[in-house]
This record gives C-alpha cells, sequence and structure tokens, in this order.
C-alpha cells in the first residue's frame, strides 16, 4: 500500500458520477483500509455549503448497510469547497484549502505528496476546468495525477482537439482517462487466461476460431438519462470504449511484459489492424414501450426529442486485419432496455474435423463478465451412464462457486487503487482513444448525414427482429446445441 500523503479533490462533488461512483469507490476503499495513511478527500461543486452540508448530503451516497461508523470515520477526512467552473479566484480558494490542510496536518511539503484531480464533470466544461486547475491548484512540488471520465469527445476529430488541449496542460504521466470496464474482474482476468495457461494461446487464432461475440446487455432503458444519452447514442456510450477495449485485450499480440506501456502499445497496436466499421455490418435500434404500455419507449422519456433516431441497440460486424485474426468475424453487440442484463465474451471454434463423429456442435469458451463471473468451456462429452450419445456440457468456472470468499472488487475501486499507486495500465492512452475513435468516425457520420433510421424493438425483447439471423449470415455461427 502506498503510503505517500494524499489529497483526492474530487470535482463535481454533487453530480451523478461522484455520487454513484466516485465516492462509494473511495469509501469502499477507506473501509478495507487501502487508502493512504494520510489522505484527505476534497469535494469541489457549485452547489454552496459546508462540509457539515456536504457530509450529510453524502451519506445518501453510501448503501444502506454500510456500517454507520465507517462512514462517520470517512466523512472525517472529507471537506467540501464550493467554487464555480470557471472562476479563477475559486481555483485559488480550493489551492488555499489544500495548502491549509496539509499544514494543519504537518505534513511535510518538501517530502514526496500526491494531489489526484478528478474530474466526475460533463464534458462541456473538461478543458475549463483542466485550464483553472492547471493555473491554479497544480502544485509543482508534489505529484500531480489527473483522472477524466468519458466522453472523450464524439468523433476522431474532436476526441483529438481534446487530447490536444489536454496535453498542452498536462504529460499523458499525469493523465489517468478511465474506462471503467478496464476495472472489471473478468476483463483484468482475460490477460492472465491468454498468457499463463498453454492451451489458450495455442488455438487463439483464425486457425481454431470461428467467431468472436462480445455483448452488453441491459434491461433497463435510459430512465430520464435521456438527454445526456440522446446526443451520444449506443456506439458512443458503451461501443467506442467498453467493449472496443474488452475487443483489443482478447485479440492483442502478447506484450513484452505487463508494465503498462508495453501493455498498451500491443494494444494500440491491435486497434490499428481494425478496419473502420461498415454500415451494411452494422444493425441499428431503437426501443419502444411494450405491448401492454407497462414499460415505455425511447422516445416516451420527455428529455428525448420526439423525433429522436439515436440508436439504442447496435451490433456490428468488424474485422482484425491481422495475420492472427484475417477472415474471423468479431460482433459486438450492445443494447439498452433488453431482456436481460449480461455482458460476455463468446469465442466460437471451428468445427472439429472428425470422421468417428460426424454430427458435432462447436466448443465455445464464454467468459462472463457480469452479472455472475465465470469462465466455461462447451465441450461435448459422452452422455453419462450407459448411453453413447453425446451431450453437451460445460467446464465451468463459476466465480461463486470457485471463490466464494472473495469479495470482487468493484471497477471503480480497483482503477482509484491504481491512479494512487501510479499504475497507467489499466487506463487509456491517447494515442488507444484515437485509434478506437478511427474505427468508430465514419460509421458514426455516415448515419448521421444520411438520418439512418434504427429499427424498432419492444422493451424488454431480444432486439430487433431478425437480430440472430443478421449475426448468423455474417459470421457462421452455429448454435451450439447437439
Ligand atoms: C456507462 C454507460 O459507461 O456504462 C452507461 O454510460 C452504462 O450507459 C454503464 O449503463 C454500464 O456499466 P456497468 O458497470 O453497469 O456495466
Amino acid at each position: 500500500k502506498n503510503n505517500v500523503p494524499t489529497t483526492i479533490v474530487v470535482f463535481g462533488a454533487s453530480g451523478d458520477l461522484a455520487k454513484k461512483k466516485t465516492f462509494p469507490a473511495l469509501f469502499h476503499l477507506f473501509s478495507q483500509g487501502l487508502l493512504p495513511k494520510r489522505v484527505s478527500i476534497v469535494g469541489y461543486a457549485r452547489t454552496q455549503m459546508s462540509s457539515e452540508e456536504f457530509h450529510k448530503r453524502a451519506t445518501s451516497y453510501f448503501s444502506p448497510d454500510a456500517s454507520k461508523d465507517s462512514v462517520k470515520e470517512f466523512l472525517k477526512i472529507c471537506t467540501y469547497v464550493s467554487g464555480k467552473y470557471d472562476v479563477d479566484a475559486d481555483f485559488k480558494a480550493l489551492r488555499s484549502a489544500i495548502d491549509d490542510h496539509e499544514r494543519a496536518e504537518n505534513i511535510d511539503t518538501d517530502s514526496e505528496r500526491i494531489h489526484v484531480y478528478y474530474m466526475a464533470l460533463p464534458p462541456s466544461v473538461f478543458v475549463d476546468v483542466a485550464a483553472q486547475i492547471k493555473r491554479n491548484v497544480y502544485d509543482d512540488t508534489c505529484t500531480n495525477r489527473l483522472i477524466i471520465e468519458k466522453p472523450f469527445g464524439h468523433d476522431l476529430e474532436s476526441s483529438r482537439k481534446l487530447s490536444k488541449d489536454i496535453s498542452a496542460l498536462f504529460d499523458e504521466a499525469e493523465v489517468f482517462r478511465i474506462d471503467h470496464y478496464l476495472g472489471k474482474e473478468m476483463v483484468k482476468n482475460i490477460l492472465s487466461l491468454r498468457f499463463a495457461n498453454v492451451f489458450y494461446e495455442a488455438v487463439w487464432n483464425r486457425h481454431y476460431i470461428s467467431n468472436i461475440q462480445i455483448t452488453f446487455k441491459e434491461p433497463f432503458g435510459t430512465e430520464g438519462r435521456g438527454g445526456y444519452f440522446d446526443e451520444f447514442g449506443i456506439i458512443r456510450d458503451v461501443m467506442q470504449n467498453h467493449l472496443i477495449q474488452v475487443l483489443c485485450i482478447v485479440a492483442m499480440n502478447q506484450p513484452q511484459s505487463l508494465s503498462a506501456e508495453d501493455v498498451r502499445d500491443r494494444k494500440t497496436e491491435v486497434l490499428s489492424r481494425i478496419l473502420p466499421l461498415q454500415l451494411e455490418d452494422t444493425m441499428l435500434g431503437q426501443y419502444v414501450g411494450t405491448k401492454d404500455g407497462s414499460k415505455p419507449g425511447y422516445k416516451d422519456d420527455k428529455t428525448v426529442p420526439k423525433d429522436s433516431i439515436t440508436p439504442t441497440f447496435a451490433q456490428c460486424v468488424l474485422h482484425v486485419d491481422n495475420d492472427r485474426w484475417r477472415g474471423v468475424p468479431w460482433v459486438i453487440k450492445a443494447g439498452k432496455a433488453l431482456d436481460e442484463a449480461k455482458m460476455l465474451i463468446r469465442i466460437q471454434f471451428k468445427d472439429m474435423p472428425n470422421a468417428l463423429f460426424p454430427k458435432l456442435a462447436r466448443n465455445e469458451l464464454v467468459i462472463q463478465v457480469s452479472p455472475k463471473e465465470a469462465v466455461y468451456i462447451k465441450t461435448i462429452v459422452k452422455e453419462p451412464g450407459l448411453s453413447t450419445s453425446l451431450a453437451m456440457s460445460e467446464l465451468d468456472l463459476t466465480y461463486k462457486t470457485r471463490y466464494h470468499d472473495v469479495k470482487i472488487p468493484d471497477a471503480y475501486a480497483t482503477l482509484i487503487l491504481d491512479v494512487l499507486n501510479g499504475d497507467h495500465s489499466n487506463f487509456v492512452r491517447s494515442d488507444e482513444l484515437d485509434e478506437a475513435w478511427r474505427i468508430f468516425t465514419p460509421l458514426l457520420h455516415q448515419i448521421e448525414t444520411e438520418h439512418v433510421k434504427p429499427l424498432p424493438y419492444e422493451y424488454g425483447s431480444k432486439g430487433p427482429e431478425g437480430v440472430y439471423q443478421f449475426v448468423e449470415n455474417r459470421t457462421g455461427y452455429k448454435r451450439t446445441g447437439l
């Protein structure tokens, strides 16, 4: 554990992200004893309130089962400073508050210290706040780290502009771009599975793999977040970041080492081999209300324009043009208001050329990220008992069963800990981000300029009509029942 005196400033401390993710993750780390011994957390936002009032408000940020005593202890290390996002004097006051606190705590300002600036803010103020931090808060006698959250622009050009503006203020080594999927247990597990097991790496290529599907399904709609969502749509909201990040860890070649730069070099390399998405390889959908009226459609959300054609569902087939993957179709699929909550990676192997058992189903390796962490391999066995027929079964590593004593940490807690330790491995580098936008930008622009209409699907369904056929036609995917 890192014991350097640390100050964490959370900008946007009264906003949704801070409430749902940042503060609960900080509290989790605190209650596990994982924050540095001398740590102070400063909330910053426009709402005028005292630290005491902030404590009252923040109490509702934590789960009702959290120990009241731990919450009380945690809030003792939290203070609040109110200020605007464009007023120099307010940021100067923040800096004074940090300095005063360090003085009061007798922290030696000649020795190592870390200041973390967590921007839990809307994108419209990213650059202004980063500039304010640099001008009025940044302390060049200590280590400074800036955490930013997506959206990082809305296409290649705007993302480049954002990266340029941020890099004029902060070194890449100081910037931590969060993609919280990189903090999820099963996503972090992919590298270990692939490069620590001889039998995976041996078949991890076009000679053995038929197709790969990465699926993200949520059983709820935008529910009040429609205003934000409508500007972005499902492709920008989860595909360009979460799904493409997962894809590139599944697809990348083995890095030289586990160092952040080696890992990110390999990720960037494979991203650069992905061909830009094509409209004909894309299916778009938008949910409508249920027939019985119990669930609303996307456009029933009051914050969504009545004529919106923003997709809430998309599935795309893409290709990685390198020796390992040439010819293997990859499917990324994401949707809101579908039939279940699920995030998984399904790797389907090729048919077994076999005269002994002529009618065989395909093997699959499934890595389930959520809701239940699991790795399983669909494997054909002899039907147990006197029968000599074959049956489809699973080699099943469900984490709950195998590791029932281990509490899987929240992705945000894992990532904040990485920032405190200065480890960039699970954060997106600017060249990686650039490559990710390159893949999606032509498609996004085409959808927008041609006003491509999404297909309707009912809230709670599996997606638009033909959702499976679309994949089967383009990938040769075969269901695995025998
Ligand atoms: C966010 C998206 O980045 O990820 C949301 O903006 C989505 O729309 C969320 O619901 C999903 O995250 P998780 O961790 O709940 O799978």
